[in-house]
């Protein structure tokens, strides 16, 4: 077979904002493929960056008081370690604020303008008069012109998924200040998109696209296009155009230049040649692999792109749909909206490969994550029927005969079988129909349990441990097990190589399939992958609520603040409604679930009868105190405060402690003659 030589891109993630499932689905299924390919023997490079520039990514940065290069190394690093954690083999993964990639953007802009494909002219354009910026793309909000649904962002509307410039919202207002923006004049710099009408419907047309997406494009195509404006006015995070002042070129023009960066930047270090891939005569292969919300992007600007600054273009973008959580769109209040973090702290990532291949098809339809039958389906497939069949021959295989297979199998007919599927399997995966591919896999699976069943090796292990049709039983079992396995590399990475342990063979690929393994002493039988358990679901969706709940609370505290890190002013009458009393802890306690809450019970004095008045108050001081050592404190409690449920009862009120949290937490104690109940002024 011809080796091929196959670059392959995901998108690039924003450099300001944590993985999540979204991007895992994506990067998950592109890295599918890539191990497909390179299993296969093909010469198959997969890279990958952050997506540094962009106004979000400057916002971000000065809300944090850091500078943008520290926010984007920061992210940068936290997002190749999880991407890492989810088995995802990029051979390069870098950032667009390169070098490289400022070359590459500059050259390639020279290359445009010298073609005459960049025109300039002064347009209006939405500033804000509060923040003295102009307000491009997402930072109007507004009716969408074409489609005029409501609270579209300023550069595309998510509703009909047409492109246009922000000054062409109905209604617009600032989503930073949420000042009504005014017009203001300033030159800006247009790539000549309908230069290439007809570059783009035979390029659309040419088997680059799956049907539909070339369907949509085809009604872009035919209607009128439009320059796109590819400058954007100072203050930005990105690169200046050369022979500009306060002139950047906008985040999505060095964008996918930064895919070529990154494969730059690894050239640089490694034998592979830059110009072999991209050079217009290229017969390498590029593939990108993106979400269907940014296609246009990808296959009307970037081809044109590559085409004006004479490159060549990509052999194929695939785009697929969103990923919905239990039937919605992913949800911060509800949960749902999963950090790659919060996954793993309490579920195996090969669980999620497993389940979202299962459900990936080659369209661009939505992805439902079910969490009730993820549990089933890992559970049932994967523990339940493939290592279920190496664990009911291993032990046979290591009590019986040292661990040695059989040097003749007991039905060579199953192993054909199984083995006969690899055109079809290795069909689907090709197609990224990994649903189909799974299926196969898994009704051989539920052959090769079958066989186990009907012969029942436990029965005849009974009688004679060493029988040699027991040894033959098994070694049968077994090789299924390694046929299977080597199915599910590209899905299950971590497993295969587990599973390579146990078997004590060399790392499987896909010529492999056609061999077996007769005459050969295996490892003792190791667990390989537990179960899924529903409780550790409903923790992790409890996680992600936390998180959520806590962030709302520091965005709510920070609101107003200004750069002193002091909250907004408050009037006096303000003040003046919060009743701080004096409160002595009778009780306090741990709670059973809770990380960080102890219960506590105050006396906050006595009511007119003379009674004690007591509250109970929930407080988040459990890692800076022991329970047995705030009894009989004296402390400051907010009284008046509203009462508040929680997930573990009822808080009514809030004690006072200041410190940056952890073992730093200092409980503000009362003191000096200090009753319960006395107000604190
Ligand atoms: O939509 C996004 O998340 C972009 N950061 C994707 C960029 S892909 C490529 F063009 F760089
Ligand atoms: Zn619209």
């Amino acid at each position: 077979m011809e080796q091929r030589k196959i670059l392959v891109t995901s998108a690039l993630p924003y450099a300001n904002g944590d993985i999540h499932l979204g991007h895992l689905m994506e990067v998950i299924q592109t890295d599918i493929w890539v191990r497909l390919q390179k299993l296969q023997g093909h010469d198959c490079v997969y890279v990958c960056a952050d997506d540094a520039h962009g106004t979000a990514i400057m916002l971000s940065a000065e809300e944090e008081g850091i500078t943008s290069q520290q926010l984007i190394d920061r992210v940068n690093e936290q997002h190749q370690r999880d991407f890492a954690d989810f088995l995802i083999g990029f051979d390069n993964y870098y950032s667009t604020h390169s070098e490289e990639n400022r070359i590459l953007s500059e050259s390639i802009y020279h290359a445009i303008d010298d073609n005459g494909h960049i025109a300039r002219r002064k347009i209006k354009q939405l500033f804000d008069p509060e923040r003295k910026l102009f307000l491009a793309d997402r930072y109007v909000i507004g009716i969408c012109p074409k489609c005029r649904s409501e609270d579209q962002y300023g550069d595309n509307c998510e509703v009909c998924g047409s492109t246009y410039n922000p000054s062409e919202l109905i209604n617009p207002r600032s989503s930073i200040s949420g000042a009504t923006p005014i017009e203001k004049e300033s030159e800006h710099f247009f790539f000549t998109l309908p230069a290439f009408r007809e570059m783009l419907q035979e390029w659309t047309r040419s088997g680059t696209l799956q049907n539909s997406v070339a369907n949509k494009l085809s009604e872009w195509l035919d209607e009128d296009l439009q320059e796109w404006d590819i400058s954007r006015d100072a203050p930005y995070f990105g690169f200046e155009i050369p022979n500009t002042t306060g002139k950047y070129f906008y985040v999505w023009v060095d964008a996918p230049i930064g895919y070529m960066a990154s494969f730059k930047n690894l050239c640089d270090r490694t034998d592979y040649d830059f110009d072999i891939y991209w050079n217009k005569e290229s017969n390498a292969e590029v593939y990108h692999f993106i979400g269907k919300d940014i296609i246009n992007f990808h296959t009307l600007f970037w081809p044109a792109m590559l085409t004006s600054a004479g490159y060549r273009t990509p052999s194929a973008v695939y785009a697929h749909g969103f990923l919905t959580v239990d039937g919605t769109k992913m949800s911060k209040s509800r949960g749902t909206f999963i950090n790659a973090q919060t996954y793993l702290e309490h579920l195996n990532p090969e669980y999620l490969r497993y389940y979202l291949a299962a459900k990936l098809s080659s369209g661009i339809d939505d992805l439902d994550l079910n969490l009730e039958d993820f549990v089933l389906r890992v559970n049932s497939d994967l523990v339940g029927k493939v290592v279920n069949i190496a664990s009911r021959c291993a032990g046979f295989i290591g009590k019986g005969f040292e661990g040695k297979l059989a040097s003749e199998l007991d039905s060579p007919e199953l192993l054909e079988e199984i083995q006969a599927s690899k055109a079809e399997i290795t069909n689907h995966f090709n197609e990224r129909e990994y649903g189909k591919a799974i299926r196969v896999i898994m009704a051989l699976a539920d052959k090769a349990n079958q066989y186990i069943n009907d012969k029942q090796p436990w029965v005849i292990a009974k009688s004679d441990k060493q029988s040699l049709e027991l040894q033959q039983i098994c070694s049968t079992g077994i090789n299924a097990f390694r046929l299977l396995i080597a199915y599910l590399k590209p899905v299950l990475p971590a497993m295969a190589e587990k599973v390579e342990e146990f078997l004590g063979i060399d790392a499987l690929c896909w010529a492999d399939i056609d061999t077996l393994l007769t005459d050969h002493s295996i490892n003792k039988f190791q667990p390989l992958m537990t179960r899924v358990e529903s409780d550790k679901i409903q923790a992790m969706v409890a996680a992600t609520q936390q998180e959520h709940e806590a962030q709302q609370q520091t965005e709510a505290k920070t609101m107003g603040n200004d750069n002193s890190g002091f909250e907004k002013e408050i009037e006096y009458d303000d003040f003046i409604k919060i009743d701080l009393r004096v409160a002595k802890i009778i009780t306090a306690e741990h709670v059973e679930g809770a990380d960080k809450l102890l219960k506590l019970n105050l006396d906050i004095g006595l009511d007119k009868s003379g009674g004690p008045i007591t509250r109970t108050v929930f407080s988040g001081i459990k890692s800076a105190y022991d329970p047995e050592e705030l009894v009989g404190k004296l402390t400051v409690v907010v009284a008046n405060l509203k009462p508040r449920k929680m997930k573990f009862g009822l808080s009514e009120g809030m004690i006072l402690a200041a410190g940056p949290g952890g073992e730093d937490i200092w409980l503000i104690e009362a003191n000096y003659g200090a009753q319960p109940g006395m107000r604190v002024t």
